[in-house]
């Protein structure tokens, strides 16, 4: 998993030669982002959980950070609005969330604007009067930069975040608030994904990455910038542009284009099924937890609140933590292709998973939460006989019994773990997670 771009930028730069350079390696970066999502690039995860800042004397002298200190900057186009609307619906909270809808042009469907679903629109800047931009290589980077500087200007009190992104972009904003959290926002940052085009661990075999990847600015940066931005690109930002590297490593298809990520539910139903998942709890969605049950030789890898596989055979975590290459890169023929390890699919019986996927979630009483995943197609595979010939085919769904409360991330933090309570009598399997135990096997 490539690490992801989390810049402290120094808060007195020396000289205004120091600033520009500041700024300009800021913009190269915004830039390299927006590019790489839109020309070859769909990245999965905006933020990695394994991320933390250095300890930091000053940080305990504010407020927690929440969803009110957070401001989105969502660029779209009038036209596709359309069609794009449902992924912000899918996570936007009206009255919570903060920021606006940066269109192209004045929207001549939807009015009056719904409020009470959408995001508050607003018609981005005619940039074609800047000379300097007209001359740029990528136009729409362009007005994505801006939309920095027009989100920053629309809205400022009270902010210590601005976050940047696409309009088929979803965001899980609880994880959002607990991570950016972590950083000081009174300092410069810009956290973001460099070039990632991969899917992380986590989401194992998705067949998908959702939208673009997003970055966010500190308060601070984001008002420099907003001063800064023209001085900036009258320098040589097709330069820094063309100099970036053309060699794609890889994309997922695009956000359109790929398979919806549940079977039987198309990309709409399929998003909003994992929401269901991410509402009773988004500090679990998607992280991935493998246990076993030595009864039976086997291995059960649960993704929370998307898939789980079962293994009739056992395999280490460092293993299943590669995703299985269920899916294509988006340019063929690069090599190598993809930025992370993965695993070819195997019609070996000791190697290929059943697959399950998640089906009902449950607040019980209690104080659990308990996932259901359910068996959409037969493995249609013998059972794996090195391991002594214990077929998983009857098992039908696959319960998941995690605890209420978030769960811990960033530093030093470690993967969740499970026990598997009961294989046999029934059809079905109910895995229990926990915590590790101080000197459990993770790796
Ligand atoms: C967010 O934090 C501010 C203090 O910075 C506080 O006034 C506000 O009530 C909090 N909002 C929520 C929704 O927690
Ligand atoms: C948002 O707030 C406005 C007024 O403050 C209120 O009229 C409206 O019903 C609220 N909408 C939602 C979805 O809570
Ligand atoms: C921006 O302004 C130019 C010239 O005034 C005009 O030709 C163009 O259509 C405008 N673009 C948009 C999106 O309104
Ligand atoms: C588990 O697999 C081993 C070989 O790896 C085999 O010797 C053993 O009998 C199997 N156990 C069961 C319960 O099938
Ligand atoms: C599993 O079954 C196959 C064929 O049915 C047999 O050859 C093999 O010895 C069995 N393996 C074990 C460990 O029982
Ligand atoms: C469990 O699976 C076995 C084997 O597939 C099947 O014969 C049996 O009817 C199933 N039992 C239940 C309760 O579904």
């Amino acid at each position: 998993m490539a690490p992801p771009v989390i810049k402290q930028l120094s808060n007195k730069p020396a000289n205004v030669f120091g600033k520009l350079l500041l700024f300009s390696g800021l913009i190269m970066y915004t830039m390299y982002i927006l590019s790489s999502n839109h020309h070859w690039c769909q990245s999965s995860t905006l933020f990695p959980n394994s991320n933390h800042p250095s300890n930091d004397p000053d940080s305990i002298s504010y407020s927690p950070t929440n969803i009110t200190h957070i401001v989105f900057g969502i660029s779209g186009s009038s036209r596709a609005w359309n069609n794009k609307k449902w992924y912000v619906e899918s996570w936007w909270k009206p009255n919570t969330t903060r920021g606006f809808l940066f269109l192209d042009r004045p929207p001549t469907e939807f009015l009056p604007w719904p409020l009470t679903i959408d995001p508050p629109f607003r018609v981005s800047e005619n940039t074609s009067k800047y000379k300097e931009y007209d001359r740029h290589p990528v136009p729409y980077a362009i007005r994505m930069a801006r939309v920095i500087v027009e989100t920053f200007k629309a809205q400022n009190k009270g902010v210590r975040w601005y976050v940047m992104s696409d309009d088929d972009t979803i965001f899980f904003t609880n994880n959002l608030v607990e991570v950016l959290g972590r950083y000081d926002h009174r300092k410069h940052y810009y956290i973001g994904r460099n070039s990632e085009c991969v899917v992380n661990n986590v989401w194992g075999s998705f067949e998908m990455g959702f939208g673009g990847a997003g970055f966010a600015l500190s308060y601070p940066l984001a008002e420099a910038l907003a001063k800064n931005l023209d001085i900036d690109l009258r320098g040589d930002i097709s330069g820094l542009l063309s100099a970036h590297p053309q060699s794609p490593l890889l994309s997922l298809h695009h956000l359109d284009a790929v398979k919806p990520i549940f079977p039987l539910l198309n990309r709409y139903e399929s998003l909003y099924h994992l929401m269901k998942a991410a509402k009773a709890d988004e500090s679990r969605l998607l992280q991935q937890t493998v246990c076993y049950h030595k009864q039976t030789n086997c291995t059960f890898s649960i993704s929370w609140g998307y898939s789980a596989h079962i293994y009739e055979t056992f395999f280490p975590p460092s293993i299943l933590q590669k995703p299985i290459e269920t899916f294509v890169p988006w340019k063929k023929g690069a090599f190598p292709p993809y930025m992370f390890n993965t695993r070819l699919p195997s019609n070996d019986p000791c190697e290929a998973p059943h697959v399950f996927f998640f089906d009902t979630v449950e607040q019980s009483i209690g104080g659990r939460i308990v996932l259901s995943y359910t068996r959409r197609w037969e493995r249609k595979l013998p059972a794996c006989s090195a391991s002594g010939n214990r077929s998983a085919d009857h098992i039908a769904k696959i319960h998941v019994v995690s605890p209420v409360g978030r769960l811990i991330s960033g530093a030093g933090s470690r993967r969740e773990c499970c026990d598997v309570l009961r294989v046999s009598d029934m059809n079905a399997t109910v895995i229990k997670l926990r915590a590790c135990l101080k000197d459990e096997m993770l790796a």
